[in-house]
């Protein structure tokens, strides 16, 4: 039988789900769960859980497999900005690898100060707190977050997600994670704020954002469980920073680089100012991008928003 008749199956069972009887049952449905489909077994029973249920701080640590990231991890039902709430403890006092994930956000912020879309029951919008051995020349960790959210959600079956320079997560060709990284005010740790959409259909983004982007959900044409993607997403994240800890951070960045998908493509720099269009050539271990617009040497780009070409326009020969 398909994942999808099981799940049938299940969600037809309702409450009582079905026994763990049938050894070959048991391995297909350990095998959905681990493909972050939204079944749960209580040590007796299978059972199908609504994809939209709240995130609940218990149920998360009971299947978390992070080693520090997300301990502690602070639950919220809602909050203005994750980004900012985590700045505030880290304020207070709260150490690195501390966690705040919030079921909606008020005043989602993006990058760029632009608003981010965060309703409840669809997505994981989430802070982590870091502190790299010296802020000055830390690597560029945003690149890095979004390096551990792309090689974990790949991991999904039907998400062939690649990186959009500078952290963008895309699917498709549309946008389904992002990454705002901020400095926390003790002047040591870094916030790094992730929005990933999971469980949306395309109607529920609002009208602007439905051509550009989309959901693990849409992506995968099933439900998705957010709690196992969490998981999932924390422990990729975590992977990164202790790779690069252990070894520096060029494989960190060969791997960013494996998976970026602005990397030979052509683009639109947006400069405050002006626009500047070229080839991406490639993305150097700071993070910044090379850009060869027509001179001699490629272009050094440290931050910006781009856009991706279907074809070439400007001035390079
Ligand atoms: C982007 O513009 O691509 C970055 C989006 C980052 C959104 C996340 S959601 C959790 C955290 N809290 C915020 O207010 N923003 C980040």
């Amino acid at each position: 039988m398909e994942p999808r008749d099981w799940y049938n199956r299940l969600h037809d069972a309702g409450e009582q789900g079905i026994e763990n009887a049938d050894p070959a049952l048991d391995g297909e449905l350990r095998a959905m769960r681990d493909a972050a489909w939204p079944v749960r077994f209580d040590g007796r029973r299978w059972s199908a859980v609504d994809p939209r249920r709240r995130l609940h701080s218990q149920e998360i640590e009971n299947v978390l497999h992070s080693s520090w990231l997300g301990r502690p991890l602070l639950c919220l039902n809602e909050a203005d900005s994750t980004n900012r709430v985590a700045k505030e403890k880290v304020r207070d006092g709260c150490g690195p690898g501390t966690v705040v994930l919030a079921e909606v956000q008020t005043a989602g912020r993006g990058r760029l100060e632009r608003q981010w879309d965060s309703p409840a029951g669809v997505g994981l919008w989430f802070s982590a707190v870091f502190r790299p051995p010296s802020l000055q020349g830390a690597p560029p960790y945003a690149l890095l977050v979004s390096v551990g959210i792309c090689s974990a959600i790949r991991k999904v079956p039907g998400v062939s997600a690649v990186l959009k320079w500078p952290n963008d997560v895309l699917i498709d060709g549309r946008k389904a994670c992002g990454v705002l990284l901020e400095a926390a005010p003790d002047g040591r740790s870094l916030v790094a704020g992730v929005g990933l959409n999971v469980g949306q259909r395309k109607e529920d983004f609002p009208e602007a954002l439905r051509s550009t982007a989309i959901s693990l959900q849409m992506a995968c044409g099933r439900p998705v469980d957010r709690t196992a993607v969490f998981d999932a997403v924390l422990s990729g994240i975590e992977d990164q920073v202790d790779r690069a800890m252990r070894e520096g951070f060029g494989p960190v960045m060969d791997e960013y680089r494996t998976l970026c998908s602005t990397i030979g493509a052509w683009v639109k720099v947006e400069m405050t100012g002006r626009d500047v269009y070229g080839r991406a050539a490639g993305v150097m271990d700071n993070g910044a991008l090379l850009l060869e617009t027509g001179g001699n040497e490629p272009q050094a780009i440290v931050a910006g928003d781009i856009t991706h070409l279907r074809h070439q326009k400007g001035p390079v020969g």
